[in-house]
C-alpha cells in the first residue's frame, strides 16, 4: 500500500509536465543565485538548465558540508559562479593544457626556511588582488604567470602593495591559438625573458577582460619602460616536492598544474581539499596556481600547501585554496617560476 502511495504521487508530480524543481523554495533561491552572481541566460530552456544544475549542485555542497560538520571529511563547499553548470561542463571549461615543458632546472637553494611554515603573501604582509578568469577563458597560465612575477617582484623589490599585473598582455602576446584554452605558462614565460625590450605591464595600462580573439591582438607597450622586466625563470621536476618547498620558502612563488575537474575544487570554499585518488590519474582538465606557503592544519591535522588561484575572492578562502601536503600526492606538476628579474 505505502509503495502504491509513494508510485502514484510519483506519477502526480511527473505528470505536472514542467520542471519539478522549479518551484518553491528551489526557485527562489535559484533567483537568489541568478541575482548574485549577475547571471544571464540567453533563452528560457538554458535558464531551465541552470536552474537544474544549481539545485543539484547546492545539494551536493550541502552533503559535503554535513560531513564536515561531522568532521568526516577535511573541507567545505560553496554555491559559486559554477554551480549553474554540470561538472562535465566545468571540466570542458578548462582542457587540458598542452604542456610539452622544457626542462628548464636549476639547483634549488640548499637549505629551506628554518620554520616548518611558511606563507610569501601574510609573512610579507603582501596585498596581492585575486583575479578572476571568468568563465569563458581558460586562462589560469596567463594569470598564474603574471601573479608569479607580480608577487616575485614585490618581495625582491620589497614593495608590500605591488600594481596588479596584465594577464591579459600574456593571453593576446603569448597564447598564439590556444590562449583560452590549452597554453602553458612557459609560453608567457619565454616571451618574457627572451626578448630584452619585453615587459609585463600593469593591469591599469593593459586591462584583463579574459578574450582572446586572434592573433595579432598583442598591444603596443603603454609607455616605454612600465613593468617588470623578468630575465630568468626555472622548472622544477614533476613530483619533487622537497624542491618546491626549498623554492616556495626561499621567496618563490611557483606555478603548479592542478586537475580541477571534481565537485570539491569546483565549489572549494575552506578548509584542507583531499584530492581524489580517482582525480590523480589522466586528468582530462587543467588549472594552474600560485604556490605561495606551507603549513599544518591542526583543525584537520593535515600538512597543506597554500595557492593562489584565478577564480576570483568568492571561491575558496578569498581566492586561495589549502591543499593536502603529503609524499603519495605530490604537487609539483609541470612547476615552473619566475627566478631573476633584471
Ligand atoms: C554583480 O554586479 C554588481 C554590480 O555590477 C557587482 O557589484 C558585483 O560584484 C557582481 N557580483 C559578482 C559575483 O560578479
Ligand atoms: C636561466 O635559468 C636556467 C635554469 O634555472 C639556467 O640553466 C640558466 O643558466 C639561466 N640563464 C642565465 C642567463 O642566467
Ligand atoms: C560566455 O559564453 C557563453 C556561452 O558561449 C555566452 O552565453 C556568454 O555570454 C559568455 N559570457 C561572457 C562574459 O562572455
Ligand atoms: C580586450 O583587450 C584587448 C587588449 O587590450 C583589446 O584589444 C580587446 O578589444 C578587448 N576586448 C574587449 C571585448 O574588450
Ligand atoms: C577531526 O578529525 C581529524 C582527523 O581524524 C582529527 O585529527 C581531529 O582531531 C578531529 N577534530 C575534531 C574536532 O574532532
Amino acid at each position: 500500500m505505502f509503495k502504491l502511495l509513494v508510485f502514484s504521487y510519483l506519477l502526480l508530480a511527473a505528470g505536472q509536465g514542467s520542471w519539478a524543481f522549479n518551484h518553491g523554495q528551489d526557485l527562489i533561491d535559484f533567483n537568489a543565485y541568478v541575482e548574485t552572481f549577475n547571471k544571464t541566460y540567453p533563452t528560457t530552456s538554458a535558464r531551465s538548465f541552470a536552474n537544474y544544475y544549481f539545485i543539484y549542485n547546492r545539494n551536493q555542497v550541502a552533503q559535503q558540508n554535513a560531513l564536515a560538520d561531522r568532521n568526516r571529511t577535511t573541507y567545505r563547499e560553496a554555491v559559486n559562479q559554477f554551480s549553474d553548470i554540470r561538472l562535465i561542463q566545468f571540466a570542458a571549461l578548462l582542457p587540458r593544457a598542452v604542456n610539452t615543458l622544457t626542462s628548464h632546472a636549476s639547483t634549488p637553494p640548499a637549505t629551506q626556511a628554518s620554520s616548518t611554515t611558511f606563507d610569501m603573501i601574510t609573512d610579507f604582509g603582501l596585498t596581492v588582488n585575486v583575479e578572476d578568469q571568468g568563465v569563458n577563458c581558460s586562462s589560469s597560465w596567463a594569470y598564474a604567470v603574471a601573479k608569479s612575477v607580480e608577487i616575485f617582484n614585490a618581495i625582491q623589490a620589497a614593495n608590500a602593495a605591488p600594481a596588479s599585473l596584465s594577464a591579459q598582455q600574456l593571453i593576446d602576446c603569448a597564447g598564439m591559438g590556444t590562449g583560452c584554452s590549452t597554453q602553458v605558462p612557459q609560453a608567457a614565460l619565454d616571451i618574457l625573458t627572451q626578448y630584452s625590450d619585453s615587459y609585463l605591464y600593469p593591469e591599469v595600462d593593459y586591462p584583463n577582460n579574459n578574450t582572446w580573439k586572434s592573433q595579432g591582438m598583442c598591444q603596443p607597450p603603454p609607455s616605454v619602460g612600465v613593468g617588470v622586466r623578468l630575465t630568468n625563470y626555472s622548472t622544477i621536476a614533476d613530483g619533487d616536492d622537497v624542491s618546491l618547498m626549498r623554492y616556495v620558502s626561499s621567496g618563490f612563488p611557483v606555478v603548479v598544474e592542478y586537475n580541477p575537474a571534481t565537485f570539491g575544487f569546483m565549489q572549494y570554499s575552506s578548509g584542507v581539499y583531499v584530492q581524489d585518488t580517482s582525480a590523480l590519474t589522466n586528468p582530462k582538465s587543467s588549472q594552474f596556481l600560485v604556490v605561495v606557503g606551507f603549513d599544518h592544519d591542526a583543525d584537520t591535522n593535515l600538512d597543506y600547501w597554500r595557492c593562489l588561484n584565478s577564480f576570483g575572492t568568492t571561491w575558496g578562502e578569498n581566492g586561495y585554496i589549502r591543499i593536502v601536503r603529503r609524499d603519495n600526492q605530490p604537487l609539483a606538476k609541470n612547476a615552473i617560476f619566475p627566478s631573476v628579474i633584471a
